[in-house]
């Protein structure tokens, strides 16, 4: 089955051609454009903005992203090959329909509707949330990866665990009461007049320290339950820069001692939910998890406890549309192109 799958919850347009061969998904092509330079001036993204950008890159995405698996790509926009590639190559079409930005997310959806419709294609509606766990699928062997297991969520917008019993069956077992991990580095990184999202600058500015006496609290790690609250946290940075001179090395340690906070109790939490539910896998995905500290921590740890870590390969972490076409190849079931509409609010059913 090949997949032509779109992504547009934000500010990246994705669409990604892929499919399963012998129990693996194969990449075949993935095109992602991002208006991540227009935000980055404004230091956060304004949905309008965002907007705009995804009608200005929705079908030449898709376009390249077609061409581009059958390797026919020359450079030129050749329509009527893109054309004969969807109308003959592709099985079915998967797209994001939340959650995620109102304007953002009704690009994609709009276009997979038309596009369904004009050439009788199913139209799989996926969960981006949930694709962020399953883009562990790309390039793994399928059964490499064993239910039951824990989901851990670590992206912009959302930090969230969750138990799997199979890709159509799971629960909700907590997630943030306020600020994703993500929306911390970059609340933090703003504080300090970092690039933004402020994620890759805080983790290699905290590569390079040592040690610190510098020390931010982990909120509610000692709470038993699933949940996490990071805004506290950039209170906590926000007051403790108020009273400091910064320098840079000063700057690095803020970073060092930030990126623990956070770390310790995303770990801790992560390991407890795969324990109290007997779980031996752990599937973690989100922009977060491109962290190298992050994967090394959480590997370590957890291997202590005799549990597996699958972390997804890191150009799959942050938004991206192969992620998307991964869960609907896992959990085929389309829906009428007139009974799909974005979901800006949509969490887990
Ligand atoms: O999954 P993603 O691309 O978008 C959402 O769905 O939100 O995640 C983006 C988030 C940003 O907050 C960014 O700062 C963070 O992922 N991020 C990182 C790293 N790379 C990206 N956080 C920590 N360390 C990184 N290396
Ligand atoms: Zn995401």
């Amino acid at each position: 089955m090949r997949i032509l799958a779109i992504e547009s919850s934000c500010d990246e347009t994705s669409a990604s051609v892929l499919e399963e061969v012998n129990q693996e998904i194969h990449v075949l092509s993935q095109i992602t454009a991002t208006s991540l330079s227009l935000h980055a001036a404004t230091g956060g993204i304004i949905p309008e903005n965002a907007a705009r950008m995804q009608v200005k890159f929705i079908m030449p995405t898709i376009i390249e992203a077609l061409l581009k698996s059958r390797k026919t790509e020359d450079g030129k926009k050749d329509w009527d090959t893109a054309r004969e590639i969807l109308d003959k190559e592709i099985d079915a079409i998967a797209v994001t329909y939340g959650p995620g930005l109102i304007g953002s997310l009704l690009v994609g959806v709009e276009t997979a509707k038309t596009l369904s419709f004009a050439f009788g294609k199913p139209l799989i509606p996926i969960n981006h949330l949930l694709a962020h766990i399953f883009a562990n699928y790309i390039n793994r062997k399928k059964d490499e990866i064993t239910f039951p297991f824990i989901g851990l969520i670590v992206s912009g917008g959302h930090t969230d665990l969750l138990f799997f019993k199979n890709p159509k069956d799971y629960r909700w077992l907590g997630g943030t009461r306020d600020d994703a991990a993500g929306e911390a580095f970059d609340k933090i990184g703003r504080l300090l007049n970092l690039s933004y999202p402020a994620g890759p600058e805080i983790e290699s500015r905290a590569s390079t320290v040592e040690k610190t006496t510098i020390k931010f609290h982990s909120p509610i790690i000692n709470e038993d339950n699933f949940d996490f609250s990071f805004s506290g946290l950039k209170t906590e940075v926000m007051r403790f820069v108020e009273k400091t001179e910064l320098n840079e090395p000063l700057v690095n340690e803020i970073c060092f001692a930030t990126q623990k906070a956070i770390f310790d109790v995303l770990i801790k939490k992560t390991l407890a939910a795969a324990m109290k539910n007997k779980c031996k896998m752990i599937l973690v995905g989100g922009g977060v998890s491109a962290n190298g500290t992050f994967r090394h921590q959480l590997t370590s740890n957890a291997k202590q406890l005799e549990l597996e870590i699958l972390f997804t390969e890191k150009e799959y972490s942050t938004d991206n549309g192969a992620m998307i076409g991964a869960y609907a190849l896992q959990n085929i079931a389309p829906v009428d192109w007139k009974k799909v509409s974005a979901n800006p609010e949509l969490y887990f059913a």
